[in-house]
């Protein structure tokens, strides 16, 4: 699904927040102070999303791929996002903030997990910024669970295999409904999307930057912006004016 409200802007955005280990490692600390110096970057980001009028944005908090990180790594993050949860969920409901999760909920622990499927509950009915938080995510994971389902919905009778498109697929996918990223950022340098939206992203703006997460500012996010507006999106077709851009 792609949208074209306003093409100088994007509609949803999506954040690869990298380079907490090394802001951490750099001054000498442990990795755990910069993830938590992270989440003050997601709560800086979380706003100037909500001031920019972005509908959309995804945040990559945990991969299907952390699990090899050591074990107290792992549950010091989980820990982070089930306190962020609790701590900011009834400033962003009365914000009109909608929180979803992507990724493998089997798996997760009952606290995150918890404090994910309440946020989701408390918020379905808001209708301001769309908060995804990728936990336990990964692309090709993701698309195998869609095909999966596709395929019992074939065995099922409910289908026909020749019906399966990309309209069909994509509403299998654990972000059905959520409109492609226009934007994806990913900070530390690196320059990769490392199983992230892989699928959603085939016309996604991509924007690298030097900057590890934890010193990500409203400033960089607007620069980014500014960025996204500068590029020309062809989606495989040639340039248009803007007002002719109608979908898809
Ligand atoms: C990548 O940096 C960061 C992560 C794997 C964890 C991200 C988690 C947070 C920012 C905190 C909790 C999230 C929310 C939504 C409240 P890295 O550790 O891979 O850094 P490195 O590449 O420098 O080692």
């Amino acid at each position: 699904m792609t949208s074209f409200a306003d093409p100088a802007k994007p509609d949803h955005v999506a954040i690869i927040m990298d380079g907490n280990g090394r802001w951490a490692s750099g001054r000498g600390l442990k990795r755990i102070f910069g993830h938590r110096k992270g989440v003050e970057a997601v709560r800086r980001t979380v706003e100037a999303a909500r001031l920019s009028g972005i509908r959309y944005l995804t945040l990559f908090a945990f991969s299907s791929e952390n699990w090899k990180r050591p074990k107290d790594e792992v549950s010091d993050i989980m820990e982070l996002i089930s306190i962020f949860i609790h701590r900011e969920l009834q400033n962003y409901h009365a914000q009109n903030m909608r929180f979803q999760m992507i990724g493998e909920r089997e798996g997760l622990g009952p606290k995150v997990l918890g404090a994910l499927e309440a946020a989701e509950h408390l918020t379905r009915g808001n209708t301001g910024l769309h908060v995804v938080v990728a936990v336990n995510y990964g692309s090709r994971a993701e698309i195998a669970r869609a095909a999966v389902a596709l395929a019992r919905e074939a065995v099922d009778g409910r289908i026909s295999p020749d019906e399966i498109n990309e309209a069909l697929i994509s509403g299998r996918l654990d972000t059905a409904g959520i409109p492609d990223p226009d934007l994806i950022i990913r900070t530390s340098g690196e320059q990769r999307l490392s199983n992230f939206l892989m699928w959603q992203s085939a016309y996604s703006e991509l924007v690298f930057l030097p900057c590890l997460w934890p010193e990500f500012s409203r400033d960089m996010f607007d620069e980014a912006l500014r960025e996204y507006a500068r590029r020309t999106r062809r989606f495989g077709g040639v340039d248009e004016p803007a007002s002719a851009m109608t979908g898809s």
